[in-house]
């Protein structure tokens, strides 16, 4: 089989890509290691930036979004009894909106199935041939036999744990890393919100996150051990643990119930350079992962997806090769301001085992300043709402 590109990972950035060059009239073949339906049962993210919001419309996947989507002006942060909101509308004329990473998921996999376009699930051991020369080919394997594809180009969409960044070579790839001293447990319930905005909670017993999907769907996540398993966490020690992280008032409206989804997830901050070689280009969680504390990391593998495409579109439009040249480094000035607020309103809220009382007084000074000065206050809208392209 021959393709102009070949997609690796069917997750939101693989349909996002593949969905925006199908409407150039740019062929792509995705390749996806899971069933369609165990890819749409992961519950992730939950906030999208605007950025995001356009790429949808762009790729004409957002009429549901535009119809079920909450737009939130502002979000809360909390500490110990105080809460104070940060309100993005006030300060900077932009929102965020709620609409499920699930949901993104799903309307992509409907538009690319209603378009005829090709996606190959189960495919296993998908390996990338010849990336650094003219005539790169993806092999896999599927139903037992061995498969072959040629192409112009690969986009390596495959998540953290993929093939793609693997096959850069050791000699060209440099990556950084950081993993946090804890996990976030988080679950979904069929609950109204605590309350009409997120909020962040920094408390003595460890960070809390109170965020939904609408008004009866509900997902909380609270800071954990890195050695806790789902199975040790009963839905009332959940409960019990999430209302002594929240401000009083806050915690005397909280509606349980049972759970019907209940994950925990490491943090950790990494970025590999380059996210190009060849022909071969990384994208989204292959090249850089977030601590989810500040909602970026589906956000920044749409920035990367906007820049590929537009980049690829150039080449297959116009003869121009200069978006793919800049493609890595345009793409990492981006991600690593992603990376610093990520990585500053982790530090910000959580409690470190080995956080001393001077680390808990400068946490606290921090926080006392996003609740009292507009300068800072800025700064913090203006990242979560997302930076420009
Ligand atoms: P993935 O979603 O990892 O998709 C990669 C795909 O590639 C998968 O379908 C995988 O099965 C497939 N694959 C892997 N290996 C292979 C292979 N060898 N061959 C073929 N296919 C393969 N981000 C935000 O912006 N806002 C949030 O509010 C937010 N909250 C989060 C909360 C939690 C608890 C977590 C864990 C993450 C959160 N994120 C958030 C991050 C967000 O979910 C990810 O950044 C996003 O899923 C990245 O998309 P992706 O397509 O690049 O990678
Ligand atoms: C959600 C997850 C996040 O990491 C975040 O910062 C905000 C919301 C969520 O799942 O709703």
């Amino acid at each position: 089989m021959r393709t102009q590109v070949v997609i690796v990972g069917g997750g939101p950035s693989g349909l996002l890509l593949g969905q925006l060059l199908h409407l150039k009239g740019i062929d792509a073949v995705v390749l996806e290691r899971k069933t369609k339906d165990y890819v749409l049962a992961r519950i992730r993210a939950g906030i999208l930036e605007t950025g995001l919001v356009e790429l949808m419309r762009e790729a004409g996947v957002s009429e549901r979004m535009d119809k079920e989507r909450f737009v939130h002006t502002g979000t809360c942060i909390s500490y110990e009894n105080e809460m104070f909101s940060i309100n993005f509308e006030d300060l900077i004329g932009k929102s965020v909106i709620v609409y499920g990473q699930t949901e993104v998921t799903r309307d992509l996999y409907e538009a690319r199935e209603a378009s005829g376009a090709k996606t190959i699930s189960e495919a296993e051991g998908v390996a990338i041939h010849d990336a650094d020369t003219d005539a790169p080919y993806v092999t896999y394997i599927k139903d037992g036999s061995e498969h072959r594809i040629d192409c112009d180009f690969v986009a390596g969409c495959d998540g953290f744990h993929g093939v793609s960044r693997k096959t850069i070579p050791d000699t060209v790839r440099k990556d950084y890393e950081k993993i946090f001293p804890f996990g976030w447990l988080g679950i979904l319930s069929e609950t109204p919100p605590v309350h009409e905005e997120l909020i962040y909670a920094n408390s003595a017993r460890g960070f809390a996150l109170c965020s939904m999907r609408n008004e009866n769907l509900s997902r909380y996540y609270v800071q954990c051990e890195l050695s806790d398993k789902v199975e040790d966490w009963s839905d009332e020690a959940f409960w019990e643990e999430l209302k002594r992280r929240l401000p009083e008032d806050i915690a005397e409206k909280l509606v349980a119930g049972p759970s019907i989804e209940k994950s925990i997830a490491p943090l950790r901050s990494f970025v590999s350079e380059p996210m190009r070689w060849g022909r071969l280009f990384l994208c989204g969680d292959a090249a850089h992962i977030v601590p989810p504390t500040g909602a970026k990391g589906l956000n920044t593998a749409a920035s990367d997806v906007r820049y590929l495409y537009r980049a690829l579109s150039a080449y297959y439009l116009d003869k121009d090769s200069t978006g793919i040249d800049t493609y890595s480094e345009t793409a990492l000035a981006r991600v690593w301001k992603a990376e610093r607020f990520s990585w500053a309103t982790t530090n910000l809220l959580h409690r470190f085992p080995d956080q001393s009382e001077f680390d808990l007084k400068m946490q606290r000074a921090e926080i006392e300043s996003l609740h009292y000065n507009p300068t800072a206050q800025k700064w913090f809208a203006e990242n979560y709402v997302g930076l420009p392209y």
